[in-house]
């Protein structure tokens, strides 16, 4: 028996032809037991054919079918190999993984599947048929994708505002994933076009989620990291409050601070506390509220609110002053609200002129 293996248009295919040729020989020595001694050499009525087949692109995961038509001679040997193994020779399976199986053999088609297909099985893959008349190879690469995966992450970050700070994101997948980074909240701005996320000097306007975004032809993987920019606080200006006597007075500090603050508040330089001397201090998230249940003479004066965090402090001050309560609006308002210094001071300077005035030209018209 011979086979012929070198064929005059052999250098238009190449080292994979060739590789693949080599391999044919020693593969038809074995299963047809040429001895190995034996020269090879062509014969007029024989001839091989290499045809290269559309490479097959699937997706790690899929199942791959391997087709090779058999060209409806008299088959006497053909097989599908994997490299330098022999995944089926005919119907006999050689190979031991069972993801392989046969699907198709008969005079016109031989055909193999592979299961779960996975990087590993990238490749080429050749069917070789050896009809009465001649030999043939068909040969077939197999590219497998997969889909990105984001394996290192910057952990989520508390930095102190003015830091540096670096983010990194690395994905595998097949083709390379590319890779980006955008803040999400509150902006949704692009803010890197690869793996690397540099924020120099962070400030409290760039706290927030950040999403990194690994992409490829077959598809993507997304993750996001948090970053907590702490800052020390700052207090809004302290609005001077007057409250006439007997009535209910509410001082409002509002402060902006990261880490949360801590409130204290001061009459003068003595420390004013909570449930003490009729007044109450109540703190719900950035701000902080004193108030006075009942003013008296005594509480009438300069308090100062202090917000304080790890980073830092911040004051305001504020006025309780007296007002003179306007007689018919007490029953208006009543206790419970708070009452603007100027707003109130001026209507009732307002008030109290006009009822002079009324006064006034009552007892002028009386005189006549
Ligand atoms: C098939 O894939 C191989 C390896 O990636 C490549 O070298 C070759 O050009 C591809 N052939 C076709 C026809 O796309
Ligand atoms: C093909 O050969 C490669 C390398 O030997 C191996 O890793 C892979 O599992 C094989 N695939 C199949 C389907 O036989
Ligand atoms: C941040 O980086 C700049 C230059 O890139 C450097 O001058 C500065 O010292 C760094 N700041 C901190 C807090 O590391
Ligand atoms: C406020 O205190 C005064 C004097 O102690 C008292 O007469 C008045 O009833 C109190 N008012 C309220 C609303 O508690
Ligand atoms: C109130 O007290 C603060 C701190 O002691 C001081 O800076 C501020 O000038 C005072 N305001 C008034 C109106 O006295
Ligand atoms: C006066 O009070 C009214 C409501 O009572 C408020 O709408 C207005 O803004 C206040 N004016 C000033 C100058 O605070």
């Amino acid at each position: 028996m011979r086979w012929d293996v070198s064929s005059p248009n052999m250098g238009s295919c190449g080292h994979i032809c060739a590789s693949w040729r080599r391999l044919l020989v020693l593969f038809f020595r074995l299963v047809f037991l040429v001895p190995a001694g034996l020269p090879v050499h062509s014969q007029g009525d024989s001839q091989t054919d290499g045809k290269v087949m559309d490479n097959i692109t699937v997706k790690q995961g899929e199942t791959v079918f391997l087709r090779c038509a058999q060209g409806g001679d008299i088959v006497t040997r053909t097989a599908w190999l994997n490299r330098s193994s022999i995944l089926y020779a005919g119907e006999d399976k050689w190979s031991v993984d069972p993801r392989v199986s046969l699907v198709t053999f008969n005079q016109d088609e031989f055909t193999i599947k592979i299961e779960d297909v996975d990087v590993t099985d990238e490749g080429l893959y050749v069917c070789a048929v050896q009809t009465s008349r001649r030999s043939r190879t068909t040969s077939v690469h197999i590219i497998v994708q997969v889909s990105p995966i984001i394996f290192i992450l910057s952990k989520d970050i508390l930095v102190n505002e003015g830091s540096n700070v670096t983010l990194m994101c690395q994905a595998s997948g097949k083709p390379e994933p590319s890779l980006s980074w955008k803040l999400l909240s509150p902006s949704g701005d692009l803010a890197s076009e690869d793996e690397y996320l540099d924020i120099p000097g962070i400030s409290r306007h760039k706290a927030g989620t950040y999403q990194c975004t690994a992409i490829n032809d077959v598809g993507s993987d997304v993750q996001t990291v948090e970053i907590t920019v702490n800052y020390a606080p700052s207090v809004s200006e302290g609005r001077d409050v007057g409250v006439a006597l007997g009535q209910r007075g509410v001082l409002e500090c509002q402060v902006d601070a990261v880490p949360e603050a801590q409130f204290e508040w001061y009459r003068d330089d003595r420390r004013v506390f909570d449930n003490l001397n009729g007044m109450q201090i109540e703190n719900i998230g950035q701000l902080s509220k004193l108030t006075f249940l009942n003013v008296t003479e005594a509480d009438y004066g300069n308090y100062t609110c202090m917000a304080i965090n790890k980073l830092g402090s911040s004051i305001t001050s504020f006025v309780l002053y007296e007002i003179i309560e306007p007689t018919s609006s007490t029953l208006l308002q009543g206790p419970g609200a708070v009452q603007d210094g100027n707003n109130g001071s001026q209507e009732t300077r307002v008030h109290t002129v006009t009822c002079l005035l009324l006064a006034v030209i009552y007892q002028f018209l009386l005189w006549f």
